[in-house]
This record gives C-alpha cells, sequence and structure tokens, in this order.
C-alpha cells in the first residue's frame, strides 16, 4: 500500500459501537501482523447523529467519508427515531444517500457456513456437507428498482401501476467486470443470473456479460435463469462461487443465500463504486433489545473489516487471515450467545474480538 489509508468509522446506533470497537480492535492486530497502516475517523451517522447534529448524515460526517478511503458503518435506527417521518428514519436518511452520493453500484453478499455451524443451516446436513462459500454480487442502482417511467394511472378496474426495468450497456458492464475481477480472487466461477426467456433486458445483460467475458479467460462463465437458481441453490450451494445479478434478482436472492447460512449475526457486505471506495457493513441491524449488555456478536463486523482491506485496499493477505482467524475462532468453540449451543459457555462482545485478534497476532 503506497500511503496511509484513511478509514470512515461510522459506528452508529445501537450495538453499533460495541461490535465497532472489535473490528478496529482486529484492524489494528492485521496491522501490526502485515505491516500497513490505517488512519481512523469517527463521526456521527443514524440516531445519534439526529440527536446531536439534527440529521442522520450531517454534513461533517459527509465531508469525512469523502476525505476517507473507505466508510466501516455499523447499524442505525432503534425505538427512540421509529416516530420520525419515513424519509428521515435514520436508515434510509444516512444509507441512502451514502449509496447514492458515492455510486455504491456493487454490493457484495457473502453467504458463508463455517464448517463448525453447518448445523446452523436449514438445510440438510448431506447437502451442507462441511459448509459453503457464496458471493452474491448485486447491482445497487439501477434495474427495476430506479427504471423511469413508473407510477400509476386510471380509475377503477383499468387503473394500472407499472415500473420499468432498464439497463444500458455501461451499467452491465461495470457490474459484469467487477464480478469477474472478484472472482479470481476465489474458485474462478461466475454465474449470471437473469431471465432472458422472457425479459428483453436480461437479453443484454446476458449478451454484455458474455462480451465482458472474453477478457477473462481464466473465469468460468455460466448463465442461470433466476427461477432455476433459486432451485439449484437449495439443491446443491457448493455449484456456485460468484452470482452476479440485477438488482431485483438480487435482492431476493441475496436473503436466501443469508438464510440459507443460518447465521445471520455472522454476515458481511460491502458496496462498492468503480473507484473501489466502498461501504461495509455487517447485514444486521442495530438490535436494540441487546444493545449495551456486551453480548452482540462482533463477527459480522469484523468479516465487513476483512471485506474492506481486500475490496478498498488490496489487502488480500490481510483480509484471508482475519477469516481465517474467524473461522479458527468459532472452530475452537468461542461463540457468542446467538450461535453458541450452550448459552451458559457463551463469550461476550469483547472476548470474541479479543480470540479473533490474538489469532491474528499469533
Ligand atoms: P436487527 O438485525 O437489529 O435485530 C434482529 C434480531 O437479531 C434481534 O433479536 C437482535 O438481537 C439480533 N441481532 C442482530 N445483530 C446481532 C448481532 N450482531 N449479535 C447478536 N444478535 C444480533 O433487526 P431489527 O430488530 O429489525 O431492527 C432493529 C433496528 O435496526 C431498527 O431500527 C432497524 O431500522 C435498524 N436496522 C438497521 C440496519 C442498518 O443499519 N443497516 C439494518 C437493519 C435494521
Ligand atoms: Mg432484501
Amino acid at each position: 500500500m503506497d500511503r496511509e489509508k484513511k478509514v470512515a468509522v461510522l459506528a452508529g446506533d445501537g450495538i453499533g459501537p460495541e461490535i465497532m470497537a472489535e473490528a478496529v480492535k482486529v484492524l489494528k492486530a492485521a496491522e501490526a501482523a502485515f505491516g500497513f497502516r490505517l488512519k481512523y475517523e469517527y463521526a456521527d451517522v443514524g440516531g445519534c447523529a439526529i440527536d446531536c447534529h439534527g440529521h442522520a448524515l450531517p454534513p461533517e460526517t459527509l465531508a469525512l467519508c469523502e476525505a476517507s478511503d473507505a466508510i466501516l458503518f455499523g447499524a442505525v435506527g432503534g425505538p427512540k427515531w421509529e416516530c420520525l417521518p419515513p424519509d428521515q428514519q435514520p436508515e434510509r436518511a444516512a444509507l441512502l444517500p451514502l449509496r447514492k452520493h458515492f455510486d455504491l453500484f456493487c454490493n457484495l453478499r457473502p453467504s458463508r457456513v463455517f464448517p463448525a455451524l453447518v448445523e446452523a443451516s436449514p438445510l440438510r446436513p448431506d447437502i451442507v456437507g462441511d459448509g459453503f462459500d457464496i458471493l452474491c454480487i448485486r447491482e445497487l442502482t439501477s434495474g427495476i428498482y430506479f427504471g423511469r417511467p413508473k407510477g400509476r394511472e386510471g380509475q377503477g378496474a383499468d387503473e394500472r401501476a407499472f415500473d420499468t426495468m432498464s439497463y444500458t450497456r455501461r451499467e452491465i458492464e461495470r457490474i459484469a467486470r467487477k464480478a469477474f475481477e472478484i472472482a479470481r480472487l476465489r474458485r474462478k466461477k461466475v454465474t449470471s443470473i437473469d431471465k432472458a426467456n422472457v425479459l428483453t433486458t436480461m437479453v443484454l445483460w446476458r449478451q454484455v456479460v458474455t462480451e465482458v467475458s472474453r477478457d477473462y479467460p481464466d473465469v468460468q462463465l455460466n448463465h442461470m435463469y433466476i427461477d432455476n437458481a433459486s432451485m439449484q441453490l437449495i439443491r446443491d450451494p457448493h455449484q456456485f462461487d460468484v452470482l452476479l445479478c440485477g438488482n431485483m434478482f438480487g435482492d431476493i436472492l441475496s436473503d436466501q443465500c443469508a438464510m440459507m447460512t443460518g447465521s445471520m449475526g455472522l454476515l458481511a457486505s460491502a458496496s462498492i463504486n468503480e473507484s473501489n471506495f466502498g461501504l461495509y457493513e455487517p447485514a444486521g441491524g442495530s438490535a436494540p433489545d441487546i444493545a449495551g449488555k456486551g453480548i452482540a456478536n462482533p463477527i459480522a463486523q469484523i468479516l465487513s473489516a476483512a471485506m474492506m482491506l481486500r475490496h478498498s485496499f488490496g489487502l488480500e493477505a490481510a483480509a484471508l487471515a482475519i477469516e481465517r482467524a474467524v473461522e479458527e475462532t468459532i472452530a475452537a468453540g468461542v461463540l457468542t450467545r446467538d450461535i453458541a449451543r450452550d448459552p451458559r459457555k457463551a463469550v461476550g462482545t469483547a472476548q470474541m474480538g479479543d480470540a479473533v485478534a490474538s489469532r491474528i497476532r499469533a
């Protein structure tokens, strides 16, 4: 890494600050072990920012993000702010503007079952095997959720509502390139999800993905219809490495993949843009029911930090080391209450972070 990278740390509300402290602890252990330097700068976001600054994403927080190389995001929201109008709610008023402002079009959702936690998966043991590892890549800023026109018109039985699914060649090309590049860091297999048999948009999708694949001859590409993919995921998750999806299909499949692990508290995510600036966050929320008790599982936040090292900073070895340390910690039976088989033996948030950090130092 050429220079010291700056991380905007937005811990947010509820368990956010608790799990963030452990992610930073683990990052510092990785810095020492791998000889790189990060600079952490903290800012308010979400409900706590509403309380202190009157807005979920204050200008000074946005300015810090702009001056940083990546955002490490905790979680926002809670009962205290649920009475606010929808567009001022912490999640909507903080995350959506960040995604839009930084053009974070590429959403990464890893779905991984650790060998020691195969029992948590709702799938049959012979299907889970010793665990699976799928990365769902979802286009996040276009497709049917944003296409125009959309609206409602007419009355009575003829009243109709409509949305538009639209993708430009440029939009497909950039998400496809990300998928192939990321597949190169993994098992080099991309499954592109579409519905090219009925949707014109998806005919273009398949065509452009195929064209882009010619620049990545070392990566295997296959195409699968969304409905078949949904079945194949349950039948044999091991056949997949990277799933490449448009916005709507990715929304659905990424949740299906998440649920197949059975351990929601372990799921990391990333949203990145063309220059590999990214926002990294756990899939879960602010968990107000357990906030302040020191029992939240920090693993999703720690794995999100590992993704930041990989995708924004190109520190693959350090990212892998964190992921391996997490896997070893879990295999050693160091588990927080949400994943422990015997709650009496569960460890707290800080102990879990300590266990991962000490394995990286070792
Ligand atoms: P949640 O994910 O916060 O909690 C759901 C359940 O999972 C709770 O029982 C919670 O204790 C548990 N849980 C979540 N993360 C955990 C962890 N790291 N360790 C152990 N247990 C964990 O979802 P919920 O209850 O629907 O939302 C709570 C608040 O969080 C709401 O205000 C919601 O708007 C917000 N939220 C924020 C998100 C974000 O910041 N990206 C995402 C989802 C929800
Ligand atoms: Mg969804």
